[in-house]
């Protein structure tokens, strides 16, 4: 099964309107690639990628959402004001997010049901940390952090787009090997052929340290359908580097 490649790039709370105009403008003008990409910036800056993306084939996402419709949740986002702003996509379970804000397994599933209700693409992240690597509890903690989405997805589950990020590989210029992160994808894959129908047809991606001169050959392994980017999307040069490394 060929499954069409996809690079999102996640500008994380980085950029500006000028430094993303610069950004967008260098990406568009690289078309064609020969793979999916889109990009999610922060909240306040998706209208602008509305406007400049509009008429390309770049999609554009949001970091997070809310798990909510809608209602009293300060400095929350709703699914379904994403949608409004014809977000593709919006990445739920980010380990920062998880580390840093909290999030549990089932917050992080719930959210993916919320983007899916509203029509959003989730990208859900799971990923150990190094402790957890290094004591061997790699299988034991993606399994679960999946297991959470696929039960509360149910029949949905098929719909979402997965994202494999070794937290210890984030922002660190560490990265697993190509045959680590397959390892990890062909399980979280096993796990969703139990699971959902398409199973075959679903994106896994790798996230951590993506660069140009590793991207093609993590993006070479059998169940490496693309890439989660952080500090390279940032660089135009860089991020069109990893999507051309893709095709
Ligand atoms: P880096 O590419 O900067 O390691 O970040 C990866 C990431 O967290 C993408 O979501």
């Amino acid at each position: 099964m060929t499954r069409r490649k996809l690079v999102v790039g996640n500008w994380k709370m980085h950029g500006s309107r000028p430094a993303n105009a610069a950004l967008l403008d260098a990406i568009a003008h690289a078309r064609p690639f020969g793979c999916d990409v889109a990009v999610c910036p922060p909240f306040p800056f998706l209208s602008d990628a509305a406007v400049t993306l509009a008429g390309t084939d770049i999609r554009w996402g949001a970091q997070d959402c809310s798990a909510h419709e809608q209602g009293a949740f300060t400095g929350e986002v709703s699914a379904a004001m994403l949608a409004e702003f014809g977000c593709r996509y919006v990445i739920v379970g980010h380990s920062e997010r998880r580390a840093m804000h909290g999030e549990s397994d089932q917050l992080v599933a719930d959210k993916a049901k919320a983007a899916l209700a509203r029509g959003v693409t989730p990208i859900v992240c799971v990923g150990e940390t190094l402790a957890q690597r290094e004591s061997g509890q790699t299988d034991s903690v993606v399994k679960r952090q999946l297991s959470v989405v696929i039960h509360t997805l149910a029949h949905c589950a098929g719909e979402i787009v997965v994202a494999y990020e070794p937290v210890w590989a984030i922002g660190t210029g560490l990265t697993a090997t190509p045959e680590q992160a397959q390892s990890v994808h062909a399980l979280l894959r096993a796990q969703l052929r139990a699971a959902a129908a398409r199973a075959d047809e679903m994106k896994i991606l790798y996230g951590g340290s993506v660069k140009p001169d590793n991207a093609a050959s993590l993006f070479g392994q059998p169940d490496i359908d693309g890439g989660l980017i952080g500090g390279a999307s940032l660089k135009a040069a860089d991020f069109v580097a990893i999507c051309r490394a893709v095709s």
